[in-house]
């Protein structure tokens, strides 16, 4: 799609409607789709209408700035970018097009561990501020080897994913034919076949190229394409984690250590008690466990345990700049988004993410204009005329 019809958009919910005009059914649901019945999804948004901002009138707000300061680096915004898998699958190297989106956003990037282009890659072509998420697969080892290759990459911190022990359960995955290894059948044939501009723009241009799309970081035994699963892929899940995987971490990172997926106080605690040098409070965007809670609601408790010690960062659901301004309120230190940047670089590359990211911008400034707010450093809780909790509590 052309970068004009990017500018057609004029928030992050359009270009998800053009995102689901270009992929194909399957792989537009595994990134639109939560899990199950798919309750924590719908209420990651409905979480953030419940909470709402007190207004100041009267107050020159001309001088508006939203750049932070992160482990001792500054940012132009509040805002970074999630760990998502699939951007190479949407966009050919869609990897390198988000990284060069947050790079000229002054926004920190964060590469998943299933992603299609290699860290090496990523940090070589585009560089800026470079986060690396690893799963801790089974052969812990084998993980071990990618914190290796992301501290000679030079990246920044790791973020480590505790969120899945277990395989989720994405029943429309399996409805859609989308399953790993993918293997083509019927319904997601069709499906490709209805999205020419996908096929033949993305798709094609990796067999044209290097051949179908592979989890370019995966060691070199794993690293089948996605049309094949090796043994060692059937182990990228790991039930037997525990706090002392994350204090090998520690000792193995020189960098920043985040651990991502937490969502109550004690494992904040807990977390940092091992070794992080931050939590990311999130529920994996309602993709993982149907029955958490949604961020947003466990960010004040979070924050109010170790808010004062360590970094607090957020995601999950994050669509309005409001929401972001939200989160920095209850005292987030950053927001990461997830979604909304994969329907930006669908639709357009690093013009759609970078459109994705505008659209948070303008929309945290003239939030904070209405909050009679310069800095987003005034945000407080003082700037939230209530947070109501979801439900009253069940007596057990
Ligand atoms: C398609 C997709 C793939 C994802 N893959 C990963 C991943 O590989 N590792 C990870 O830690 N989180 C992954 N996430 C979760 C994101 O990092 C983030 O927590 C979530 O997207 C935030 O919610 P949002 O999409 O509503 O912004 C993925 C999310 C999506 C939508």
């Amino acid at each position: 799609m052309s970068n004009r019809k990017v500018q057609e958009a004029l928030n992050n919910f359009d270009l998800r409607l053009m995102a689901r005009d270009r992929l194909p059914k399957w792989m537009f649901e595994f990134v639109d789709r939560g899990t199950e019945d798919e309750v924590a999804l719908r209420n990651n948004r409905a979480a953030f209408e419940r909470i709402k901002l007190k207004t100041q009138v009267l107050v020159d707000v001309s001088e508006r700035k939203l750049d932070i300061e992160l482990f001792g680096n500054k940012h132009k915004l509040p805002i970074g970018i999630a760990p998502t898998g699939p951007a190479g699958m949407l966009w050919y190297k869609g990897e390198l097009e988000l990284a060069r989106a947050a790079k000229a956003a002054g926004i920190p990037f964060t590469l998943a561990t299933g992603s299609q282009t290699s860290m090496e890659e990523v940090a070589r072509v585009v560089g800026g501020t470079l986060w690396f998420q690893l799963y801790m697969w089974s052969d812990v080892k084998m993980s071990h080897t990618l914190v290796e290759r992301a501290k000679n990459a030079g990246f920044e911190a790791l973020v480590v994913t505790v969120d899945g022990p277990v395989n989720t359960n994405r029943e429309y995955n399996t409805r859609n034919g989308y399953t790993v290894p993918f293997s083509y059948n019927r319904r997601n044939t069709a499906a490709v076949l209805a999205r020419p501009g996908w096929f033949f723009q993305v798709l094609m241009r990796y067999w044209l190229t290097t051949g179908m799309p592979r989890r370019e970081n995966y060691p070199t035994d794993m690293k089948e394409r996605l049309t094949h699963v090796s043994a060692a892929e059937r182990k990228t899940k790991n039930d037997s984690l525990s706090w002392q995987d994350l204090q090998v971490l520690r000792e193995m990172w020189p960098g920043k250590l985040l651990v991502k997926g937490v969502l109550t106080a004690k494992d904040a605690e807990l977390a940092i008690a091992n070794g992080a040098d931050g939590v990311i409070v999130s529920n994996h965007g309602g993709r993982n466990f149907d029955s958490s809670m949604a961020p947003i609601e466990a960010l004040p408790a979070i924050v109010d345990a170790v808010g004062h010690k360590t970094t607090v960062i957020v995601d999950s659901g994050f669509r309005r700049g409001s929401d972001v301004v939200k989160a920095l309120a209850i005292g987030a230190k950053l927001v990461m988004v997830g979604r909304t940047t994969l329907w930006g670089t669908t639709v357009g590359g690093q013009a759609g993410a970078a459109r994705a990211i505008q659209f948070y911008k303008e929309e945290i400034s003239r939030t904070m204009a209405y909050l009679g707010c310069n800095h987003v450093s005034e945000l407080s809780r003082d700037c939230l005329e209530y947070v109501a909790q979801s439900h009253e509590p069940i007596a057990l």
